[in-house]
């Protein structure tokens, strides 16, 4: 099939390479011109697994890039709309860049075409997308509007997209959804598994997806109420976290008790600073605010924002206490992405802890194997930056670990406490066992667990006997 994919962000970029993988002929757009330079220079912009293969496989042959929307949309049958919708200040989705695209792909409808909203959207998106295009013009007998929401994580976002746990399409009419029907043929025939060169299958990937046929705005909602209920399962296990602190029970040993229940399951209980990155945060404000301008008050979203923010607090705290004052010390940090796998630092809660330290007059070293550059742009040299975990640790009074890279679990601890000034670890992400680390000589906090200490030796005694 020839398909338009307009906008080539995370979404967009993933979607088209991955469609081009599946066999389709795309056209990836967009109106940032020093960007499809870049693709077409055979640079890869972000951080995700597979996907420079896929783009070095299908650039040039089935994937080409282009700034002409119009023409795209005249060579395509299916358009997915992937451009952002960053929140406005009250929260709610900003779809100017959604109607400018729809506006324009209007004047290009010469033979039936269907588009489809990939981006996260607001319900009643399509409904307004479809009304725009007709004031511009185009017959309505030629175009459908449906929606398609895209489920990837960054950093497996290749693999969520070609071995996905469900396909959702929402469709209004019968033409449109045999349309998205035929471009996942490849996943739920399960011929793109059988090909030599697919991307390899990853563990517990249901083979074929299943594929979910429902409404236009039932599909915009599937996607808006699966971001919020994961980000309510993440700020549920903080609180509980936080519970477990207060009473001196061990978090892992209650999410191990309540994730075997098989109508909660162990997904997405891991507590930690909080979550990040550019979907949940957004998401669950979009979410809380098309339902307040439905006439629905959802304020369980507005507690599911609350415990994210403290979990930072938190944190921010046992450094406090695990420290006494912050001012001049020096910190290590460990992950600056706003999760592991990724070089992403939108709204990274490790970021933002890491400004409120330098705000209190902090020293920082940091370290993370992919969003250092990133990083940099925002905060330049405020930071120091280390080339590995033990660099960072040279001579810090403590070691923060604040993203889950999984390097970060496997840390030679006999070196760890070597580099450090004094052995002393916070940890917002829950890596390490706390009776190891203690046998291993370090006081350690972390989330929702008791503090340890080296024998039992209180950290303060600790460390004023390194002092002295
Ligand atoms: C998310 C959704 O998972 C995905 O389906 C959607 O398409 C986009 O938003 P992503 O933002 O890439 O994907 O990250 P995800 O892996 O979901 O993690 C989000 C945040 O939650 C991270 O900051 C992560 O550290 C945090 N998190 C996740 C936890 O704190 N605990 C967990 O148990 C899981």
């Amino acid at each position: 099939m020839q398909i338009a994919v307009v906008g080539s962000g995370y979404v967009g970029l993933v979607a088209g390479a991955c469609f081009a993988d599946l066999g389709h002929e795309v056209i990836l757009v967009d109106n940032d011109q020093k960007k499809l330079d870049l693709l077409q220079r055979g640079e890869v912009p972000i951080h995700e697994k597979f996907l420079p293969e896929l783009l070095g496989r299908h650039r040039g042959g089935r994937l080409r890039f282009s700034d002409d929307l119009k023409d795209a949309t005249r060579r395509s049958s299916v358009i997915f709309v992937a451009v952002g919708t960053p929140p406005t200040e009250s929260g709610e989705a900003d779809l100017s860049f959604v109607e400018s695209v729809a506006r324009e792909i209007s004047g290009a409808i010469d033979d039936y075409k269907v588009l489809v909203e990939k981006s996260t959207v607001p319900v009643y998106t399509s409904d307004w997308i479809r009304k725009i295009i007709l004031r511009n013009g185009a017959n309505p007998a030629l175009f459908d509007v449906a929606s398609n929401p895209e489920f990837l994580r960054e950093g497996t976002a290749v693999c969520d997209f070609l071995f996905p746990d469900r396909i959702v399409i929402g469709c209004d009419t019968q033409r449109s959804a045999d349309v998205l029907r035929q471009v996942y043929a490849p996943l739920t025939s399960a011929s793109y598994y059988a090909r030599t060169e697919a991307i390899p299958q990853p563990d517990g990937a249901v083979i074929p997806p299943p594929l979910i046929a429902t409404s236009t705005k039932s599909a915009e909602l599937i996607k808006h109420a699966s971001n919020a209920f994961l980000a309510m399962k993440i700020s549920f296990i903080n609180a509980v976290a936080s519970v477990c602190e207060s009473v001196g029970a061990d978090v892992n040993q209650v999410v191990h008790g309540i994730g075997t229940d098989s109508r909660i399951g162990p997904r997405f209980l891991n507590p930690g600073i909080g979550y990040g990155g550019s979907c949940f945060p957004k998401d669950v404000m979009a979410f809380r605010a098309v339902a307040r301008e439905h006439g629905y008050d959802f304020s369980l979203l507005d507690a599911v924002v609350h415990i994210n923010e403290e979990q930072r607090h938190r944190f921010l705290r046992k450094v406090r206490s695990a420290l006494w004052t912050v001012r001049g010390k020096r910190l290590a940090v460990l992950g600056l992405a706003f999760k592991g796998g990724t070089d992403d630092i939108r709204e990274s809660p490790a970021l933002s802890i890491v400004q409120s330290l330098l705000q209190e007059g902090s020293c920082i070293t940091a370290y993370d194997p992919a969003a250092m550059g990133r990083t940099r742009e925002v905060l330049c040299e405020t930071v120091n930056y280390a080339s590995s975990p033990y660099e960072a640790c040279h001579n810090a009074d403590a070691l923060l670990i604040l993203t889950e890279w999984e390097e970060f679990a496997n840390l030679d601890l006999t070196r760890l406490r070597e580099e450090l000034r004094y052995p002393i670890v916070i940890d917002g992400r829950n890596l390490y066992d706390p009776e190891i680390m203690a046998a291993q000589g370090f006081t350690y906090f972390s989330v929702g667990r008791s503090a340890s200490h080296p024998d039992g030796v209180p950290a303060a005694v600790l460390r004023n006997d390194k002092k002295a």
